[in-house]
């Protein structure tokens, strides 16, 4: 945690976030203001761009939060791997030196396996389904908290992060058999190597910061994600084939050091947690970005097929989903709610 010295240093720049309550706007007062109270600025690390739907959300998190508590506390958001990769940087809010962190679904799963039920492929049928489970206190607030004893994380929020589909270097992927021998790389956990399995590919685990070089020499042939990454991290250069197999939406979380969050006053703790609502609505409004990122990696050559089988994709992965939510009632219970959610928010 950074706190900053006391009487805050006189404001040199309109940084966003930091000085929303000393600020009616930002022009020249700024260069004099004053803050008053220690200002505890929270580190928050995230994995992507400045114009990622999450980078904004943490940034109006700060501001607000900054607001809320009359400046005792606010967030600075460091994109693109700055503090690390997220398997790494996790530990570090594990143990308090890092504030928060945007994570993946798939990595939540090696420290409480229940989290697998939402990162297996065509779980959910819709962003609207997703969203309703992951806004259900009821349904997710056990698995929220359930890892503030052991590893001292407490999830504030879940979130959507876009349809993931198949990108390689070699072809358009349009079913099964056409994932023959292609070298796919997938998210760090036992649900994605075998999600890829089912599909035909082979899968290889890796940090999202190495996909790049790997698919460049030719260690890999491909990655799945969804359109913003394939274009913001530059992955389109190097695969041009996007094929849309739509088989995953794999929630991101925004997770924090349950040291630190015990450690405001009720009050503060209260103003952070009443603002998630808003967070959430901020890093899910994906479209826009999307639909830019289409755009732009056409532009460097990609190429786009919606012509895939995706039944033929649904159907080889349901042993996975039967065998993963059948481990105990706890996912059976967090899959029932999956399925709720799904009836009332179809494809
Ligand atoms: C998504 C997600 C990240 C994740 C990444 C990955 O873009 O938002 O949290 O790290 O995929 O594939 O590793």
């Amino acid at each position: 945690m950074r706190n900053l010295d006391k009487p805050m240093k006189a404001l040199k720049t309109c940084a966003a976030g930091v000085l929303a309550l000393a600020l009616a706007a930002c022009g020249g007062a700024a260069e004099t203001t004053e803050v008053g109270d220690a200002q505890v600025v929270f580190k928050l690390a995230f994995n992507q761009t400045e114009e990622h739907p999450q980078y904004l959300a943490g940034v109006e998190l700060g501001r607000l939060l900054a607001e809320e508590t009359d400046g005792r506390y606010t967030i600075e958001v460091y994109p693109n791997d700055q503090l690390g990769g997220q398997a790494d940087v996790v530990q570090n809010v594990s143990d308090g030196t890092v504030e928060m962190l945007w994570i993946g679904g798939a990595l939540m799963e090696s420290f409480n396996p229940d989290y697998s039920v939402f990162n297996l492929p065509y779980v959910f049928a819709s962003p609207q389904a997703q969203d309703a489970v992951l806004s259900d206190e009821k349904l997710v607030g056990e698995l929220f908290h359930s890892l503030e004893d052991s590893k001292r994380l407490t999830v504030l929020a879940g979130v959507f992060a876009g349809v993931r589909n198949i990108y390689n270097s070699r072809r358009p992927i349009r079913n099964p058999e056409d994932m023959s021998g292609l070298k796919i790389r997938v998210q760090q956990s036992e649900s994605q190597v075998q999600m890829i399995e089912l599909m035909g590919g082979v899968p290889s685990p890796m940090a999202f910061g190495e996909i790049y070089s790997a698919m460049q020499t030719g260690v890999l042939d491909g990655a799945e994600n969804n359109e913003t990454v394939f274009d913001a991290m530059k992955h389109d250069e190097v695969a041009h084939y996007y094929s849309y197999t739509r088989h995953l939406i794999i929630p991101d979380y925004l997770v924090m050091s349950t040291e630190v969050l015990e450690g405001m006053s009720e009050q503060d703790r209260n103003s952070l947690l009443e603002l998630i609502p808003q967070v959430r609505a901020v890093a899910n409004d994906f479209d826009p970005f999307v639909r830019s990122s289409i755009e732009k990696a056409e532009a460097v050559g990609a190429q786009f097929n919606d012509d895939v089988d995706v039944d033929a994709f649904r159907e080889r992965v349901q042993p996975l989903i039967q065998e993963s939510v059948n481990v105990n009632q706890v996912r059976q219970q967090l899959y029932a709610g999956v399925e709720a959610a799904n009836r009332k928010h179809p494809a």
